[in-house]
């Protein structure tokens, strides 16, 4: 059996993002877990940024900004900078979160963050109170203490890296588990 309740804000996991904006003298730091890979080629990522907020205005005036990607261990520092705003709060002196220089854009990326993306924004539209900002991922930063081979992005630790997942709807923030399988393959078995 299953109950239905109407239109409701239920996803997961969804990572638990932190948008940074601004450059490395005066930087902002905003949570948001509503981000997905949208294309390939070139490589795109959507994030979702209410209008109400600070970060918003700071991706349409600066046209770049960067997704870090935070782990279990800044799990405080991240909820932290989903609850202030930019607007009254330097999150970054107040997080003791660390600033450090992006390679392509002005936006600095997070040191404590094993993956990071530096992106500049290529289209955005509003819906409802929520602006959609779609960002053209120009370069990717993994820490190379998470990687199996340092000559392929691929080779990360997954369980290393320690990604904060928040459970949409819950509210809760829960930490990744054991492989279960490998995608792509493990259907195969199932084709006639
Ligand atoms: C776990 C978590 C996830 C969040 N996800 C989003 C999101 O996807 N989109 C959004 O607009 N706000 C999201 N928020 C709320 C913003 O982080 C919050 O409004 C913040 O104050 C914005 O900061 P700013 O004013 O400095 O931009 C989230 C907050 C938390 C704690």
């Amino acid at each position: 059996m299953k109950t239905t309740f109407g239109p409701k804000k239920i996803m997961f996991p969804c990572p638990a993002a932190l948008i940074v904006t601004g450059n490395m003298e005066k930087a902002n730091i905003a949570t948001i877990a509503w981000v997905s890979l949208l294309t390939s080629s070139p490589p795109t990522l959507g994030i979702s940024v209410g209008e109400r907020g600070y970060t918003g205005g700071e991706i349409k005036k600066n046209g770049e900004f960067t997704v870090n990607i935070a782990t279990v261990d800044i799990m405080r520092e991240a909820d932290f900078c989903g609850i202030t705003s930019g607007r009254e709060v330097d999150k970054f002196k107040e997080s003791g979160l660390t600033k450090m220089e992006s390679k392509i854009v002005s936006a600095p990326i997070i040191k404590e963050c094993p993956l990071n993306l530096e992106c500049v924004l290529v289209d955005s539209g509003v819906f409802g109170s929520t602006n959609h900002f779609v960002g053209k991922i120009v370069e990717t930063h993994i820490d190379t203490d998470k990687l199996k081979d340092e000559s392929d992005y691929t080779s990360f630790d997954t369980l290393a890296m320690n990604p904060l997942i928040y459970i949409g709807g819950a509210r809760e923030y829960r930490r990744i588990g054991e492989k279960t399988g490998d995608a792509y393959s493990i259907g195969e078995s199932l084709k006639k």
